[in-house]
Parts: structure tokens; C-alpha cells; sequence
């Protein structure tokens, strides 16, 4: 029997690293494609354990350049697509919203298109899978959790132009017939983490002894769920989810940002060795982001009760596992905030 062609739009990034060694490792009768453009978020460090095997291939390009997705799409007759490539970082969509809009709208329209025309009509085994974001329903008070039928209401150019993929996706299954799941997860944190983000950001900075910039007052509510099980909950979704529906991922897991930067202060005191309450003293209080969405919280119960995930690590093990990972990976750490990487790929593709 010949093997499955599965497309990973996104496998060089943070969340995309962790579920492209978990198919390439536990699917060897799947062939997989790792499309990336190579952002400055995108590295092939993250999945440099991977990059020898048989069924495995990397392809450098944008999701956004059609001429070159098309063709791709028609060399390889993909069976199922599984798209994580976006523009990810809420900060960024602030200065400069059109990038979101280009990557995350047209390259999935792109994406969907091309799947559209080289599958026709003929749907039997095939599946684009849409990795989403909860922020999409906007942002909750003090009580209540996100469900699969929230009214989307996103707030930051970021999670406006994810909820418009979404509505695309889901425009293409009840316009087109095109089979599709949708999962829209709350915060990741883990290893491969770009330190952009808060928990990896504040990683680098504890070690630095760098002030830790802590938004207003610190009182915003996010879900944390370990990544790896994210590429847990992902792999069943694709596998046995239903088509036309969402599932909602999230970690049960809500944490005040000013508790969990004290938490991981505490963390890295006791694994660098410093004193107590050492690192708390980076704490700095900055400038709001505007827009910023006051609450998180997902009410992952489809998931778990339809396809029976959970998550494997409380917030401490996996915060402990992530802070080893960064602790014994500092050249990987400098050479993301160097730089370097992004130099070579220039040098390397051009
Ligand atoms: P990331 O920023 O770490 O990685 C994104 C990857 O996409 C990078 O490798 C980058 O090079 C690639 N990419 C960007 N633009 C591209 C383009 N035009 N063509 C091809 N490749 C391109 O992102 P992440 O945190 O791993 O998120 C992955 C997906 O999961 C995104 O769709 C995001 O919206 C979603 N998501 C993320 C989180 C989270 O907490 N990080 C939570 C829920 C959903
Ligand atoms: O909820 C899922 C989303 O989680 C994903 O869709 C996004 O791709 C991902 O980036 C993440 O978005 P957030 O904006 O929640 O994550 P970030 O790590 O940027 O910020 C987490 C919280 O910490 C948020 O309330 C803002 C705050 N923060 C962040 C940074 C970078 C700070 O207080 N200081 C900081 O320096």
C-alpha cells in the first residue's frame, strides 16, 4: 500500500516542531511534508532529531505564494492537510497587522484552494485540519469558560484575522463539501518556545537577570497547556475527529500572569541555585498592551469525552520540564536571540 501524503504547513515553529516529530515518529506509514517559510520564527534546530528520516521531507516556502503552493499540492496529491503556519505573536499584530492578514487569511485561503482543486470532488480519506486559537471568542469576565458555540468576538488584529481562517475553513466545508476539522487551543508553553512569548521571554530573562516585564497590572487570566500534549490533542483530532466540527483544547488550567511569573521565579531560584525571591525583584510593571483581552478559559470537556484526551502533566511538572529544557539548551536560547539562525538561513536559501 502506498503511503499517505500528510502536509504540516508550520513544522519548523513552535507548536508545529512538537506535532511533526509526533507524526514522523509514530506514523511511518504517513510520508510527511514540512511546508515553512522560515520566519524569524521558524527553525530547523526544532526538528533536527527528525530531519534524517525516511518518511520525512522539509520544503522551504510561503503558504501565500500560489503559483508555488498549487504546484506543490499537485506534485504530492496530498491525502490530509494539518496547517499551523501563521503569524503568531498578538504584540506583533499590533505594529503590523497587514503581515497577519496576508499569512493567516490568504495563506489559508491559498491553502484551501489548492487542497479544493486537486482533491475535486472526490473527498474519500482526505482532511484539512485548522489549527486555531481560543482567542478568537474574545475575552471572558471573571466567570464562565469558552465552549465550541462562544460567539467569536476576537479583539487583536492577531485572533481577528485567525477567526477569519476559521470562517473560510468553514466556508469551504458547507460551500464546497471540503472536509475539515477545526481546533482552537488556549496558551501552549514547552520546549521551542520562541522567547517572544511570556513564558520562554521570561525564561531568558531570569537567566539574564533582565527585568521581567509584566503587562499593567498582571492581573490577566490565560489557560496554560503543555505542548506536547497539544500534539496530543492534535493527532486525535486529525485522526478521529469529526468533519465540519470544532473541539476546543485547553489545559483546565488558568493562572493569573502575575501568579505564574511568580511561580517560575521561584522555579528558576531553585534550579539556578539563587537565593529566595531573588528573581521576583526583576518583576517590573509596564505599559498595558492595548486591547488586551482580560480572560482566557476553555471548557475542553468535547474532547474529552468524545475522544478521550487529557492533559498528562500538571502546570508545575510541565513548567519544571520546560525550564530544564531551556536550562539545557542555552546555545539553542542564544541562538535564537542572536540571530545567528536567521543569518544562515539567508545564507543557506537565500
Ligand atoms: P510560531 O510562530 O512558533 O510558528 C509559526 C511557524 O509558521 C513558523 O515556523 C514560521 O516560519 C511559519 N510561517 C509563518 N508564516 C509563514 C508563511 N507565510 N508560510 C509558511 N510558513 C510560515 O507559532 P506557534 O505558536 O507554533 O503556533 C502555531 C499555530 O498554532 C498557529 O496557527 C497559532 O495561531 C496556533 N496556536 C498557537 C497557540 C500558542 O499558544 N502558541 C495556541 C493556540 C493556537
Ligand atoms: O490563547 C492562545 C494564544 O496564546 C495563541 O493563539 C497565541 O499565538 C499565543 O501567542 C498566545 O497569546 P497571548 O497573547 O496570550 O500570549 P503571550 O505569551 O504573548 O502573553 C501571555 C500573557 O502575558 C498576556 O496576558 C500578555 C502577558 N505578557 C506577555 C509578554 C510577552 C506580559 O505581561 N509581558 C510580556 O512581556
Amino acid at each position: 500500500m502506498s503511503k499517505k501524503q500528510i502536509l504540516i504547513t508550520g513544522g519548523a515553529g513552535f507548536i508545529g516542531s512538537h506535532v511533526v516529530r509526533r507524526f514522523v515518529k509514530n506514523y511511518p506509514n504517513y510520508h510527511i511534508y514540512n511546508l515553512d517559510a522560515l520566519t524569524y520564527a521558524g527553525n530547523l534546530e526544532n526538528i533536527k532529531d527528525i530531519e534524517e528520516s525516511s518518511n520525512y521531507t522539509f520544503v522551504k516556502g510561503d503558504i501565500t505564494d500560489e503559483p508555488f503552493i498549487n504546484s506543490l499540492f499537485e506534485k504530492h496529491q496530498f491525502d490530509g492537510v494539518i496547517h499551523l503556519a501563521a503569524e503568531s505573536h498578538v504584540d506583533r499584530s499590533i505594529t503590523d497587522p497587514l503581515a497577519f492578514v496576508k499569512t493567516n487569511v490568504i495563506g489559508t485561503m491559498t491553502l484551501l484552494n489548492a487542497a479544493k482543486t486537486i482533491w475535486k470532488d472526490d473527498f474519500e480519506g482526505k482532511r484539512f485540519y485548522h489549527v486555531s486559537t481560543d482567542e478568537v471568542y474574545g475575552a471572558l469576565g471573571d466567570t464562565g469558560l469558552f465552549t465550541e458555540d462562544t460567539a467569536y468576538d476576537p479583539n487583536s488584529p492577531y485572533s481577528a484575522s485567525k477567526a477569519s481562517s476559521d470562517h473560510f475553513v468553514r466556508a469551504y466545508g458547507e460551500t464546497y463539501g471540503l472536509p475539515y476539522v477545526i481546533s482552537n487551543c488556549s496558551n501552549n508553553y514547552g520546549s521551542y518556545h520562541f522567547p517572544e512569548k511570556l513564558i520562554p521571554l521570561f525564561i531568558n530573562n531570569i537567566i539574564q537577570e533582565k527585568p521581567l516585564p509584566v503587562y499593567g497590572d498582571g492581573n490577566y487570566t490565560r489557560d496554560w497547556l503543555f505542548v506536547e500534549d497539544h500534539a496530543v490533542a492534535i493527532d486525535l483530532v486529525f485522526h478521529k475527529g469529526k468533519n465540519h466540527e470544532t473541539y476546543n483544547i485547553g489545559g483546565f488550567n488558568e493562572w493569573k500572569n502575575i501568579d505564574l511569573v511568580r511561580l517560575l521565579c521561584q522555579q528558576m531560584d531553585e534550579k539556578l541555585g539563587r537565593d529566595k525571591g531573588t528573581s521576583e525583584e526583576l518583576i517590573t510593571f509596564v505599559k498595558d498592551r492595548p486591547g488586551h483581552d482580560l480572560r482566557y478559559a476553555i471548557d475542553a470537556s468535547k474532547i474529552n469525552k468524545e475522544l478521550g484526551w487529557e492533559p498528562s502533566v500538571t502546570f508545575e511538572q510541565g513548567l519544571a520540564k520546560t525550564i530544564d529544557w531551556y536550562l539545557d539548551n542555552e546555545k539553542w536560547l542564544k541562538n535564537v536571540t542572536s540571530g545567528n539562525y536567521q543569518n544562515y538561513y539567508k545564507e543557506q536559501y537565500g
